[in-house]
């Protein structure tokens, strides 16, 4: 057992899918204690049992925290962003549909803190990357499409993790792939590459069916990035 004291986390975004999920996994933890849940309205939430429930007008009221780890909406990003730079705590960020602006405004946090953003916490996201990108260079002149599908709710659109998809394409052979994006039903995430010529076509295919699985990534990396020197992480650079 450890003897270490837990590592204090601010949960934002905590009343969405993935922050009640945050809030569920981390009270199975020792290693971690969550210290403040952060909403827009700042409604009650079963999930955070005793941790208080701030809305996100009151932010900056939020106790003493070692990493915020977040998964809200871009325009929740600045004053979240503020309060991290503020206190010297690191920042975990899932949230999906950033503008170049604020990809630039998190390099710019790197020089005081420690930050990782990460379009999806998957280890078979991980994995599928490595494998679009051998396949994208090993077939040049096929053509490549990013196919992803999510549940009704999911406002951007292709997918933060089809984007990174994307760009595995493009490294592999300097063109970028088309997309095209469903929004359907309860679909946790499905993401579809496929490469096609006259006669022949490969796919390669992740689906998540539980969001649990990205829940567990980002909290696993929030432990481990308290440990870090400021600057920008992935999630492969926090990997045990
Ligand atoms: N990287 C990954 O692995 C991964 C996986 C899944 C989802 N995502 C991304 O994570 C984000 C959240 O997804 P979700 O499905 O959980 O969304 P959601 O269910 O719509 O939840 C959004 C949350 O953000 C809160 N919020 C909205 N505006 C806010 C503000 N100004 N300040 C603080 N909190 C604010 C909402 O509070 P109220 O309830 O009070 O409105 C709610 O708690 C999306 O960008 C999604 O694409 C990433």
């Amino acid at each position: 057992m450890s003897t270490r004291s837990p590592i204090r986390v601010l949960i934002h975004g905590a009343s969405g899918r993935m922050g009640r999920a945050l809030l569920r996994l981390a009270a199975e933890r020792d290693d971690l204690a969550v210290v403040a849940a952060i909403s827009a309205r700042g409604d009650a939430l079963p999930e955070a049992g005793a941790v208080p429930v701030l809305p996100a007008a009151r932010l900056s009221d939020a106790p003493a925290f070692d990493v915020a780890v977040d998964f809200s909406l871009p325009e929740a990003l600045a004053p979240l962003l503020a309060l991290c730079r503020a206190r010297g705590a690191a920042l975990v960020s899932g949230t999906t549909g950033f503008s170049a602006e604020q990809f630039s405004a998190l390099d710019a946090a790197a020089a005081k803190i420690p930050v990782l953003w990460a379009p999806n916490f998957s280890v078979g996201v991980a994995v599928l990357a490595e494998l679009v990108r051998q396949a994208s260079a090993a077939l040049p002149g096929w053509d490549a499409d990013v196919v992803e599908a999510h549940h009704i709710h999911k406002k951007d659109a292709p997918s933060g993790t089809a984007l990174q998809l994307g760009a595995a394409v493009e490294a592999g052979r300097g063109r970028a792939p088309h997309y095209a994006s469903l929004r359907a039903g309860d679909i946790v995430g499905e993401h579809l590459v496929q490469f096609a010529s006259a006669g022949e076509r490969i796919e390669l295919v992740h689906r998540a069916s539980n969001r649990d699985i990205f829940a567990h990534g980002a909290l696993h990396v929030a432990r481990a990035i308290t440990r870090r020197r400021p600057g920008r992480y992935r999630v492969a650079d926090l990997l045990d």
